[in-house]
């Protein structure tokens, strides 16, 4: 069995666990952030190479302003208060999507943080902001007609945010829907797919651990028959 080396999450569920237990869709984002430390570490004591966390999809700008308001907040707090914590758990930080649409204090918060941290080789945290894969796709072939590249599938993922990363091995959706939201269509191929009904504040060492277990077990084919 070769080991893991990426690992994607689709960290769904805040919102209604907000609701559930504090009264407040924001309130459950908050409590979100807790389960990304502790998958994060989790993942370093694991040996995971490449952790790509869905943060915020090219479709979530579709949500109420004072939502997206607390999301970008929650986001500037995390880059503010974790990024030395990052440095010292040797992970760095690298960011998948168009940012654009971001405040600019945000952008230059993130590029900050991906530029102190790049040294590191423990984990790269990537985290997928305003991502969406439909976007990256039209995005790459963009390139390709621009600088005349021919069109194949070396070129196309060469021309992907997530250029040098290799796919994930395995991937988890928390919060009980069986989709993929337009989150790396491309790169999840092959991927194992893992849907969790616990939303996302819920989900902890534990379920990730026996995730992890049930991977190994999984024979991979890519559509060989051994
Ligand atoms: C995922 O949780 C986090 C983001 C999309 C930012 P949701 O906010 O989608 O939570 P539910 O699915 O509404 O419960
Ligand atoms: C996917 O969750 C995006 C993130 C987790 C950031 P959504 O809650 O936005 O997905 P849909 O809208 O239910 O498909
Ligand atoms: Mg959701």
């Amino acid at each position: 069995m070769i080991p893991p080396k990426h690992v994607a999450i689709i960290m769904d569920g805040n919102g209604r666990w907000g609701i559930k237990n504090k009264n407040s869709r924001n309130l459950g984002h908050k409590a979100g952030l807790k389960t990304v430390e502790t998958i994060i570490r989790s993942s370093v004591k694991n040996n995971i190479k490449f952790l790509t966390l869905y943060a915020f999809s090219t479709e979530n700008w579709k949500r109420p302003k004072l939502e997206i308001k607390f999301l970008m907040n929650l986001l500037e707090t995390f880059l503010i208060e974790k990024i030395n914590n990052l440095v010292n758990q040797g992970i760095s930080l690298k960011v998948i999507g168009d940012l654009k649409k971001f405040p600019k204090k945000i952008q230059d918060q993130l590029i900050n943080a991906q530029n102190k941290t790049k040294k590191n080789t423990k984990l790269k945290l990537i985290l997928a902001l305003n991502y969406g894969s439909k976007n990256e796709l039209v995005h790459a072939f963009k390139i390709l007609k621009k600088k005349r590249i021919s069109v194949n599938e070396f070129n196309i993922s060469n021309n992907l945010f997530t250029k040098n990363i290799p796919d994930p091995d395995f991937l988890i959706r928390t919060g009980n829907t069986h989709r993929l939201s337009n989150f790396l269509l491309w790169q999840l191929a092959y991927t194992e797919l893992f849907f969790e009904k616990k939303l996302w504040p819920d989900f902890n060492n534990n379920d990730y651990n026996r995730i992890l277990r049930n991977f190994r077990k999984i024979q991979r084919n890519f559509g060989r028959i051994k």
